[in-house]
């Protein structure tokens, strides 16, 4: 028995050895993704857990550093088409032998959003140091995106400045310059004095920045990347923030999470009853059933069935469905006229009104 145990013991050391030699990092388990996780469950993951584990809000963790290397190189193989199908056809050595991998900074400004968590102020300054202007731009985004969650691609030519040969007067500030001119006579004087720096010169610089539209968020709200904006000479540069607005929609109209929409019925369908789906924005369809006469401007309500909510995305606003009905162009003859009272069975009534409720 001692020895079944001592054997199975032994095989599995010998399979975690395998495994470990094999296939090196487990970058699937280290993001928390499926193997069949798309682009976006990956970048999503990847977002979330660097936001968690940067090494400057886990300073008590010894293996912080380790953890975020091992993200980023987790991150830069499974988003990389190439590199993830060599990873999953023979594991971490083989990525490594083509190339190579591990040069990309992980906190590189990414997705945006991640300077807000870390940037009490304290780091950059308050004040003390110069900064260069934050640079807003609108991001023009779809329901769809903003339903499902998109990750956007944006090339920015971003001004920065490099050294250049010579040097400049930085630094520069008012000081009081007292001179003596006489016994007990003195001449003070506001003077510009300025410091002697290397000289620098602005060149652009292309960045590829990725820009998370998150579910469920709204006009106006944003994702900031730290230092992205313009340079300053003297300091810091500036943030780079983009706001999210979003595209008009041509069969939903959204209001805070609820969705609003149009259907046109056919009076024969609405008089009898109907059964139709209308495709919601990620494609899926919402059946929406009548037994009973539907009148125009009837309001269908569909709970879950609106945006997924920017806080909790696993809660969904409504769909409010209005009807329209499509009355025949035709004209009836005298006999289908008498049909179609008889069918009806309504008294004939004609109520005059305003359309003022109340008045
Ligand atoms: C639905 O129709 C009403 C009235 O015609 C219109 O004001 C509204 O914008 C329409 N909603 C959508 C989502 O198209």
């Amino acid at each position: 028995m001692a020895n079944y145990l001592g054997y199975s013991l032994f095989f599995l050391y010998c399979l975690a050895h395998i495994v470990d030699v094999y296939g090196g990092r487990d970058f699937y388990s280290i993001l928390g993704v499926p193997k069949n996780a798309d682009t976006r469950q990956i970048k999503k993951a990847y977002r979330t857990k660097a936001k968690n584990l940067h090494p400057d809000k886990n300073k008590d963790d010894p293996d912080a550093d380790e953890k975020f290397k091992d993200l980023g190189a987790a991150y830069e193989v499974l988003s990389d088409e190439d590199k993830r199908a060599k990873y999953d056809r023979c594991g971490e050595e083989c990525v490594k032998e083509d190339g190579g991998f591990g040069n990309m900074d992980p906190f590189a400004s990414f997705f945006g959003g991640f300077g807000f968590d870390f940037d009490d102020g304290h780091q950059r300054g308050r004040g003390e140091t110069p900064r260069g202007a934050d640079v807003v731009i609108d991001l023009w985004v779809t329901l769809e995106e903003l339903y499902s969650g998109n990750f956007v691609e944006v090339v920015r030519n971003k001004p920065v400045f490099r050294p250049a040969s010579g040097t400049r007067r930085c630094n520069c500030r008012q000081e009081m310059v007292t001179r003596q001119l006489g016994p007990g006579r003195f001449a003070m004087t506001q003077q510009q004095v300025c410091d002697e720096c290397p000289n620098v010169k602005l060149e652009s610089e292309e960045r590829l920045l990725e820009v998370e539209v998150e579910q469920g968020m709204k006009d106006g709200q944003e994702q900031r990347f730290v230092a992205e904006g313009e340079p300053h000479v003297d300091g810091d540069p500036g943030d780079l923030i983009f706001k999210i607005q979003t595209r008009p929609h041509p069969r939903f109209e959204r209001r805070g999470d609820d969705l609003y929409t149009n259907v046109t019925v056919s009076l024969s369908d609405a008089l009898t009853g109907f059964d139709m789906e209308i495709e919601h924005l990620d494609g899926h369809k919402v059946r929406v059933q009548r037994e009973k006469v539907t009148w125009p401007g009837a309001r269908i309500r569909k709970k879950g069935e609106g945006m997924p909510n920017y806080e909790n995305n696993n809660l969904f606003g409504t769909m409010y469905i209005t009807i329209d009905v499509d009355f025949p162009k035709k004209e009836f003859s005298e006999e289908e006229k008498e049909n179609l009272r008889d069918i009806i069975q309504q008294e004939s009534k004609f109520k005059v009104y305003n359309g003022l409720d109340g008045y």
